[in-house]
């Protein structure tokens, strides 16, 4: 039977497609080291599984708004100057909000504009939407090149995606970066989608910048969040919206049809891990350690600009490359010989890159180098 062709144009996400097959490595007896994961080996805080069990015991099991429990976004608007509870949309993880995003905002023919590299799923879901995604290459130091998303713009875009800490390459970006970004925005009508999936994981003296800072862009700024990285609940499938105007009832609207609300139970669990979180402090501590000696080691074997914030370093491969290998190649190549898997280039549109998340145990870090260096 045919299929909707913006369906068969689509391609599964790489970075999940990663899953089944260390799976089956594994099965066949390698020991595979997977630096290919994009979540924090930590495990889920007590407070939030606590809250989360007692949820299901006080029978929070139920249907419930569309846009998330009353006292989840009461709580997550209070982040947000000038917005209540009505402007926050709780959401199936981030991912499902930018899906959401998407859907609400662009019309067929309609264009995103996504510095590169960028997180898996944004073309596809700008595209899944009928909408264009328009690439812009980054500089070389991984920030946004300004003026190339300057001469991007046309009377169709709709809106830029802008990612800090960014996935993959670290990079956080500095308060300028947002507001010469606003001024884009406002004076070409389009939006700023801040994905702030990371915006905890920042490393000193690097700081992240809250655009919502910026009184001015509120009525164009629309913000991701997650509890996934934040607080070790990648399986929960909890994140959320803030976004001034009609928009987040815009988006409620279509999330009344599309899934209803978001696990009742999963989203008491992210009440307590909303605030306060005493357990990041650690966290960051460790994975700063584990960033220094990870880019330590990646610049002995390749190219790497210093990451800043998340859990990846994005080395540039190229002249590790055999004649004719694509950095999707020399990554098979890597998983199958050494055991050590990460994620090609070609999945963040660059090519010539790999990205190596560091947010394992350092055995793990120690072992994946050491097998690395050893093979190249
Ligand atoms: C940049 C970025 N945005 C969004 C997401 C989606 O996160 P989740 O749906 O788990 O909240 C991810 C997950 O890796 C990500 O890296």
């Amino acid at each position: 039977m045919r299929l909707a062709q913006r369906i068969v144009r689509s391609k599964a996400s790489p970075t999940t497609a990663f899953i089944p097959l260390l799976r089956q490595l594994r099965q066949a007896g390698t020991d595979v080291l997977n630096l290919a994961i994009g979540e924090p080996e930590f495990a889920t805080p007590a407070s939030v599984v606590t809250a989360t069990a007692q949820a299901l015991q006080d029978g929070f099991t139920r249907y419930d708004a569309a846009g998330g429990v009353t006292a989840l976004r009461q709580r997550l608007a209070a982040d947000f100057e000038g917005l209540g509870a009505e402007n926050i949309v709780v959401t199936n993880g981030a991912k499902q909000a930018l899906f959401s995003i998407f859907q609400t905002i662009c019309d067929p023919g309609d264009e995103v504009i996504l510095p590169v590299p960028c997180w898996v799923s944004f073309t596809a879901q700008v595209r899944l939407a009928g909408a264009e995604a328009v690439s812009v290459a980054c500089r070389g130091d991984h920030q946004l090149d300004m003026a190339a998303i300057a001469r991007a713009i046309s009377p169709r875009t709709r809106a830029i995606v802008v990612n800090s800490p960014n996935n993959p390459t670290g990079a956080v970006y500095p308060r300028q970066t947002f507001a010469d970004l606003a001024s884009l925005a406002r004076e070409n009508d389009f939006y700023l989608v801040a994905d702030e999936a990371y915006r905890d994981f920042v490393y000193p003296p690097h700081k992240a910048f809250d655009p919502w800072r910026l009184a001015d862009i509120r009525d164009r700024l629309i913000v991701v969040r997650s509890f996934s990285k934040t607080a070790a609940m990648t399986g929960f499938r909890v994140g959320y919206v803030a976004a001034a105007g009609d928009l987040a009832r815009a988006l409620e609207r279509l999330q009344s049809h599309l899934c209803g609300n978001v696990c009742t139970f999963a989203q008491y669990g992210a009440l307590a891990a909303a605030g306060e979180a005493p357990w990041l402090k650690t966290w960051l501590a460790k994975l700063d350690e584990r960033r220094r000696y990870a880019y330590a080691q990646a610049t002995a074997l390749f190219d790497c600009v210093p990451p800043q914030g998340a859990f990846y370093l994005f080395p540039d491969v190229r002249r590790r490359l055999a004649k004719g290998q694509s950095s999707h190649d020399f990554a098979m190549e890597l998983l199958r010989q050494t055991g050590v898997a990460m994620v090609p280039g070609e999945a963040f549109g660059t090519p010539g890159h790999v990205r190596i998340c560091y947010a394992v145990s350092a055995e793990t870090l120690a072992e994946a180098f050491a097998r690395l260096r050893k093979h190249l």
